[in-house]
């Protein structure tokens, strides 16, 4: 092995900077490697944009947020958009992926990537025979084969402090402030950062739930002379039955109700039923920027070490993975395909459930 790549693919996430500083003071201190970064995700691999990477080029970058090689969640080479006659068609240009890593004499390829990147890293193993070795990222935290991708605990860090802020404006002024975190199947940024933060109710996709509910634990708390509540949502909670209608008490004349996201569905029911002002924060990628915590940047270079020492050991087609306290690896065929879910019946839930927090069910 003389001569590796690296690509980052899918959403960007805090401690992408320090896989890569880690791959590549690796792979050229300890093994004497060249390393060729791929830009923007599998987009290079398929327009052969890439560029050597020296121990000069990640000079400064462990704390930074974001990724130096550029990132996107398009650009599957097995399922790749065209314009063919005006007409958008998807093709296999996978062919193209082998033709430029073979241009470059790539003897391994780093992918660093949350499931959509590492399925298309297992797909080039499996298929195309690419020596293919995967780091898991998402801020997400939702995949199995591992105890934690990094960037997690960046976002959950940053939700946290979004709901100590969001404290203080909702007690002074007697309000309900529902927090919407990212987290389309998984509430892990909800329901950590919610329990972090003191949350009264956090919605999360793996147990959905009922208005009334929700309702009645404000209600309560307003009896108690609690004025203010916390209502952490995941963007894809769901309530029992999968949909929600949003219900005006008094018909007016105005347009029907527009509203995006599940935090502002669920904001306005609040204020509907209990007549208490409720407002809405939509966290956004504000929960994706940002310089990573110690322990994104401590478990980033595990990775980004364990990923070239995977390439050395021949082990490819597999993906480092913490299973704490160690750094371990595990084929990608395991990895992917399979969410993390928060387990409804786990001691995280329990707790919560133990201080008071309602979950809506
Ligand atoms: O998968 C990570 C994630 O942050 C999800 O939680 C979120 O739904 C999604 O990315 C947002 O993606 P985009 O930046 O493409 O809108």
């Amino acid at each position: 092995i003389r001569r590796i790549g690296v690509l980052t693919g899918g959403g960007d996430c805090p401690g992408l900077n320090a896989v890569i500083r880690a791959v590549v003071k690796t792979a050229i201190r300890e093994y004497r490697l060249t390393v060729v970064g791929f830009e923007n995700g599998f987009g290079g691999l398929i327009q052969n944009r890439a560029r050597d990477l020296t121990e000069k080029d990640v000079v400064g970058i462990l704390p930074r947020g974001g990724t130096i090689l550029g990132t996107t969640n398009r650009d599957n080479p097995f399922h790749y958009p065209m314009i063919i006659n005006g007409q958008k068609v998807f093709k296999d240009v996978s062919d193209r992926v082998v033709e430029n890593i073979n241009i470059h004499n790539i003897d391994a390829m780093i992918i660093i990537g949350g499931d959509g990147s590492l399925s298309i890293g297992k797909e080039l193993f499996e298929e195309k025979g690419l020596p293919v070795v995967g780091v898991p990222k998402t801020i997400d935290n939702d995949l199995s084969a591992t105890d934690q991708t990094f960037g997690f605990d960046t976002a959950l860090n940053t939700a946290t402090e979004a709901i100590d802020k969001l404290h203080t404006t909702a007690e002074s002024h007697h309000r309900i402030i529902v927090l919407e975190v990212m987290g389309r199947y998984a509430g892990w940024i909800a329901l950590e950062a919610g329990l972090a933060g003191g949350a009264d109710v956090i919605l999360i996709p793996e147990i959905p739930f009922s208005m009334e509910n929700v309702i009645k634990k404000i209600t309560d708390r307003q009896e108690q002379g609690k004025k203010f509540s916390i209502v952490v949502v995941a963007e894809g909670a769901k309530p029992v039955g999968g949909e929600m209608v949003v219900q005006r008490r008094v018909e007016d004349s105005f347009d029907p109700v527009r509203l995006g996201g599940i935090g502002n569905v669920v904001s306005y029911q609040i204020e509907e039923e209990t007549g208490m002002e409720s407002r809405t924060t939509v966290l956004g990628h504000l929960q994706r920027g940002g310089t990573p915590t110690a322990f994104d940047r401590i478990l980033a270079t595990r990775y980004g070490t364990g990923a070239v020492n995977l390439v050395m050991a021949g082990k490819f087609g597999e993906m480092v993975c913490l299973r704490t306290p160690n750094i371990e690896s595990v084929p990608l065929a395991d990895a992917v395909g399979e969410q993390r879910l928060v387990p409804v019946d786990g001691d995280l839930i329990r707790a919560a459930k133990q201080i008071g927090i309602s979950f809506g069910d």
